[in-house]
């Protein structure tokens, strides 16, 4: 039966995380950073300082999961092999930066908030670490393939080098593997409590994402044209932000 099957679907999380986020991936899609970055307007300053929030994003959010992983939520959305972005993310800093990448990380004010919810969360309410996974990794395999074009057209990269955090050598069809964890979120069991919680948190971390976008963009724009015109050596001088 038709409707049945409609109305079975309606209940799944997968469903409803999607239809919960709609709205505000949206406006995820609409900061200004995000913007330019579909034109291909990215530079490389720009680029780097948004690998070094991707990278204390990443880094603590797959902590809290391997940490949690045996917890009965993160069990079935737990794919360190096949999503794992930290050691990518750590090549392509070194690749950016130079052997020294790890004291020329630099992380604005968004990022810490965003980095230490999710400590909390791994602390006090795991199941809600579903929410943020879902919301970094689902978004990485649905655009990610067409981003990676984008950036390496943006930044003229010859090759795939710095290019890693884009590619999931463990995932061969990304659509197939979504298709996958869309049926493992369906198996988590949650009272309806924890399940409307989950759905907001899910709406937080996007809004998380959202405020690190606007962050990066600000930072971007108080050296401003210049960035555009000289590459990064803006970033290279300034006692403030040490590229
Ligand atoms: C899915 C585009 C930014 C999270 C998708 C899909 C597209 C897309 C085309 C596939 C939709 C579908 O399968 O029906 C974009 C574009 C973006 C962007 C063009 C900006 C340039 C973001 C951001 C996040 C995000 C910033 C979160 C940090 C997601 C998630 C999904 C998704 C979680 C999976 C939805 C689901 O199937 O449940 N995105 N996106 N996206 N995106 Fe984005």
């Amino acid at each position: 039966c038709l409707k049945m099957e409609s109305k079975t679907r309606d209940t799944d999380l997968s469903e409803q995380i999607k239809a919960t986020t709609k709205d505000i991936h949206v406006r995820a899609e609409n900061t200004q950073l995000m913007q330019r970055y579909q034109k291909g307007q990215i530079t490389l300053p720009q680029y780097k300082i948004l690998l070094c929030s991707l990278y204390e994003i990443y880094k603590t959010l797959e902590e809290q999961l391997d940490k949690n992983s045996s917890h009965p939520a993160v069990a079935p959305i737990y794919f360190p092999q096949e999503l794992s972005r930290m050691e990518s993310l750590q090549s392509d800093l070194e690749h950016f930066f130079g052997s020294d990448w790890r004291k020329r990380v630099i992380v604005s004010a968004a990022t810490h908030r965003y980095a230490e919810r999710l400590r909390q969360v791994g602390r006090e309410s795991p199941e809600l670490l579903v929410a943020h996974a879902y919301t970094r990794y689902l978004g990485d395999l649905s655009g990610g393939q067409v981003l990676g074009k984008i950036t390496q057209k943006s930044l003229g990269l010859s090759s795939k080098e710095g290019l890693s955090f884009f590619s999931f050598p463990g995932v061969s069809s990304p659509n197939r593997f979504k298709q996958l964890y869309r049926s493992r979120l369906d198996s988590i069991e949650l009272t309806e409590e924890q399940r409307v919680v989950l759905l907001q948190e899910a709406v937080d971390a996007f809004e998380f994402n959202i405020q690190v976008f606007d962050d990066l963009q600000k930072m971007l724009s108080i050296t401003g044209e210049a960035v555009q015109k000289s590459e990064d050596s803006l970033f290279k001088t300034s006692p403030m932000i040490q590229f």
